[in-house]
């Protein structure tokens, strides 16, 4: 089975820091890389690390260049990657000494499709194929609106969770991948059995994965609910985490591996993530999954 992933790449200038700043404060740091991110293209390369035939769709600037190197280097089908005349997307992350991190997202190349590069992209692909979306690119409610009149399944990752959401038909996604935050605002509740039990009676035919940071993850659908903890780590950087488990979920379920097999991939794929720094280059490789979940 394909999977096209049209969503965003971004440029990670990435600055480790005490805390996560405060309005109105300085604070110095001497610790600062550059990385390949974006939620998009995070997700392109954990399908492809996990083994995935995976086409990625969307738009760099002309420094995007490192951005197709890495889909030769990984295996991303970079077809569908268009290089304009715009910024490449980029992100400023403070990552404090608790791994925890703060984003500030320019959008540039990633807001720019249009809806003739999108027919473009759709159409070479069919009934079947799977579609993944996040939220850091424009025209998500005519991406979803054109894959569902040809049939194909429409997983989304509601991330980031804005007011634009509001315009995509809920009701065309097959597989929704969201955090307590997403879930709560597309369910409006804020208890994780609540959020499920909403967002089944809302979308009875959707599979839904509600991952819930360090108390695991909760998968439902109209038959079977399943539960699966996170393996505990030293965490030095959780950018990309969830990216790792949404790419690692979409490779299990894309072959036809259980749930619990596939839940348990995918977090251990994303507890590996967070002990590296940087988005792209902390995605493991399906080797050194399957190797980490032999030894635990
Ligand atoms: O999910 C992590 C990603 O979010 C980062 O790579 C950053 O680019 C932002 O889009």
């Amino acid at each position: 089975m394909r999977v096209l992933n049209i969503g965003s790449l971004n440029l990670d200038y990435v600055y480790a820091v005490d805390h996560i700043i405060l309005p109105g404060e300085t604070e110095a740091t001497g610790e600062m890389h550059i990385y390949l991110g974006g939620k998009g293209i995070n997700q392109s390369m954990a399908l492809a690390k996990a083994g995935v035939e995976v086409y990625h769709g969307g738009m760099i600037g002309a420094d995007g260049q490192p951005f197709l190197d890495a889909c030769m280097e990984y295996g991303v089908n970079a077809k569908h990657i268009q290089i304009i005349e715009e910024k490449t997307g980029h992100t400023i992350i403070q990552v404090d000494r608790n791994a925890q991190n703060s984003i500030l997202l320019y959008g540039g190349a990633n807001q720019c499709l249009t809806e003739a590069f999108v027919d473009q992209v759709l159409a070479d692909f069919s009934a079947g194929d799977i579609l993944l979306l996040q939220n850091e690119v424009n025209l998500l409610p005519y991406i979803v609106d054109k894959a569902y009149e040809k049939g194909m399944q429409i997983a989304l990752n509601p991330s980031p969770y804005n007011e634009k959401l509001d315009a995509v038909d809920m009701s065309k996604i097959t597989i929704f991948l969201v955090n307590e935050v997403e879930g709560g605002q597309i369910a409006g509740t804020s208890d994780p059995q609540a959020i499920l039990k909403t967002m089944l009676e809302k979308y009875p035919h959707a599979r839904i994965v509600l991952t819930l940071g360090k108390d695991g993850a909760v998968y439902g659908d109209a038959h079977e609910t399943h539960f699966q903890p996170i393996f505990p780590v030293k965490a030095v950087d959780t950018t990309a985490a969830g990216d790792t488990f949404t790419g690692y979920f979409l490779a299990g379920l894309s072959e036809g591996m259980s749930i619990p097999d596939t839940l348990r991939m995918s977090a251990k794929a994303s507890s590996i993530a967070v002990t590296r720094p940087g988005a792209v280059p902390s995605i493991p490789l399906r080797s050194e999954v399957m190797e980490a979940l032999r030894n635990s």
